[in-house]
């Protein structure tokens, strides 16, 4: 037994967890006890100040329900969703179109539609905008039948669900043609604030930042053997395109807005076009590339986990760590 101080207590925590038996497992909590206790040291952390912390992810867990999930909302203001993106498109056996943060408001099951539908239920006159483009992998060769799930805000800067937890808008779900083209009609996507009324607006607020996202519409695209792709379009020109307060937007990733485009397959109105490249897929993709999800299934796990096949060694590390 040796003194513990501020310089010894780290070894004393890595030695005792020495004995985790899943790999992986011990690698993360080893990194993360390093990093936990450098910054304590850092910044000199006080009692007083934990416990605020404390309070405050406290306050963000409270605030998750199954239509809310705060603390992917933390993760995203964070810059933390962004980095870990950029690490999992780095696994791909192929560099494609990078992926940028699902988000809060994404949902299984949006409307499957035709193609050249509208996912608006209702369109203002001059609003309306062709979204269109192509689904091929790296090499340039056209991806038939790859799903192309999209969503966005409407007029007013809210998702379908901050509106109407049961409603369907703005959302669908559409198939490339055999020349993997894909056609939508949509509105004209807004930039808008993430929520602000929890324990993370106000953290944003403190720390005077907007919280705004630019304009941009969400993807999330796949095509059996393809790595699913989990994107979004950000609209050129809009005022936050360089300071997303979550970090989405990213220069490969801007569309622009024309109101006219003679190449577009639907004319009279505005379009973006948004051409997305899929990686082939290999072991690796096994897992989720979806940072965020949708909060309802993490909800619906939760209650199955309440009555587990095997009730002791079950629960977040016996799945996680697939044990
Ligand atoms: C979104 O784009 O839907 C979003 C992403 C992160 C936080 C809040 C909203
Ligand atoms: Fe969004």
């Amino acid at each position: 037994m040796h003194e513990l101080t501020p310089e010894t207590i780290t070894e004393a925590v890595l030695e005792q967890m020495a004995t985790t038996s899943d790999p992986r497992l011990k690698e993360i909590m080893t990194a993360a006890v390093k990093h936990l206790h450098a910054f304590a040291r850092d910044v000199n952390l006080t009692p007083a100040e934990w416990l605020k912390g404390i309070e405050f992810m406290t306050s963000v867990g409270k605030m998750c329900t199954a239509e809310r999930q705060e603390f992917i909302l933390l993760s995203d203001t964070l810059g933390f969703s962004a980095l870990v993106n950029g690490l999992h498109d780095r696994t791909a056996v192929e560099e494609a179109t990078h992926t940028s943060l699902l988000g809060p408001f994404f949902r299984e099951n949006a409307p499957k539609l035709e193609a050249g539908a509208q996912i608006a239920n209702q369109v203002t006159p001059g609003t309306e905008v062709a979204l269109w483009g192509k689904v091929t992998n790296v090499r340039g060769e056209a991806l038939a039948n790859a799903q192309v799930s999209v969503w966005q805000t409407g007029a007013d800067g809210l998702y379908d669900i901050q509106v109407d937890a049961s409603g369907t808008d703005y959302r669908g779900v559409f198939t490339t043609d055999a020349q993997g083209n894909f056609l939508i009609r949509t509105v004209r996507p807004l930039g808008y604030s993430i929520p602000m009324d929890g324990p993370v607006g106000a953290l944003v607020q403190a720390q005077g930042r907007h919280g705004m996202r630019p304009a941009h519409i969400h993807f999330l695209v796949s095509a059996p053997g393809y790595r699913e792709l989990v994107t979004a379009l950000y609209v050129k020109g809009d005022a936050h395109i360089a300071d997303d307060v979550v970090f989405g937007s990213s220069s490969d990733l801007v569309a622009e807005l024309r109101e006219s485009d003679p190449a577009c397959p639907l004319q009279g109105i505005a379009s973006m076009r948004f051409d997305l490249t899929l990686s082939r897929e290999s072991a690796v993709d096994k897992a989720t590339g979806r940072v965020g999800a949708d909060p309802a299934a993490i909800f619906k796990a939760k209650a199955n986990e309440a009555v587990p096949a095997k009730p002791a060694k079950q629960g977040l590390f016996g799945t996680l760590f697939g044990r």
